[in-house]
């Protein structure tokens, strides 16, 4: 069995150009990430965690390098081929949550699942409500709801569509110590169930444990810790 890599990255630069100098963000980046893996990646503010998380969701271009995300290379796609890559083959959680203030949990849930022309989208979107402990939350619109729980719903969103993988940037940055807690634990069991590949941003060295491996983004470049365990690719 060969190892397959759902995640590859080649030589992946980043560069702004600005007004005195270059900013290099990312200088090379080469990584394989195996499917049904979680990933943790560290890095002090400003070393580019979200800019190399922009690039593998698509959202920003490298400056060179290839990206290839669960056998699709980004590269050359234009804006709208891009979005039907998200749509169908990844989920994002950020720091902020993102739902549409007029829609209920239900409804932000299962707008995912409409775009992608899935006839029972409701009834998923209710599963996957009930899946982060919010069934009784489905008709809340997102300013009824807690910071936690507002993180749920984005969480049962992503979720929602069955995605390939999972990619998380400081899902618990706007919420409290135990209520962060509750959503990583959330977030692994999910991970577990599924069987999803996660891929999570974090500046908390206990959580990144939790993960198979633990990556640092230092000086635009991956270095891999000592901690990451040995990977069995599951292909
Ligand atoms: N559009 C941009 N133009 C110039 N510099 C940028 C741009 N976007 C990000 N950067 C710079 O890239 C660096 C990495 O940012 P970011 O990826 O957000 O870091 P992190 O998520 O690790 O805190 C920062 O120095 C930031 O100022
Ligand atoms: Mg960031």
């Amino acid at each position: 069995m060969t190892n397959k890599a759902i995640l590859q990255l080649k030589d992946i630069f980043l560069r702004f150009t600005g007004e005195i100098h270059e900013v290099k963000v990312l200088n090379g980046i080469n990584l394989d990430i195996f499917k049904g893996s979680s990933v943790a990646i560290l890095g002090p503010s400003g070393s580019g965690k979200s800019s190399l998380l922009s690039i593998v969701t698509g959202l920003e271009k490298q400056t060179s390098g290839t990206v290839s995300v669960g056998g699709h290379i980004l590269d050359h796609m234009n804006e709208d081929q891009l979005a039907l890559f998200r749509r169908d083959n990844i989920g994002i959680v950020l720091q902020s949550f993102h739902l549409i203030p007029t829609m209920t949990a239900l409804e932000n849930v299962a707008v995912p699942l409409e775009l992608a022309g899935q006839k029972d989208a409701l009834k998923k979107a209710e599963e996957a409500l009930n899946h982060v402990g919010l069934s009784y939350r489905l008709t809340h619109f997102p300013s009824q709801l807690s910071g936690g729980e507002q993180q749920r719903v984005a969480i049962a969103r992503a979720m929602a569509p069955n995605p390939k993988i999972i990619f998380a940037d400081e899902p618990t940055g706007n919420l409290d110590g135990k209520t962060g807690h509750k959503i990583i634990e959330l977030i692994f069991d999910l991970q577990n169930k599924f069987n999803t590949t996660l891929i999570l941003i974090t500046h908390d060295p206990e959580v990144a444990k939790k993960c198979d491996r633990i990556l640092y983004i230092q000086d635009g470049l991956i270095k891999e810790s000592k901690e990451s365990k040995k990977i069995k690719a599951a292909v």
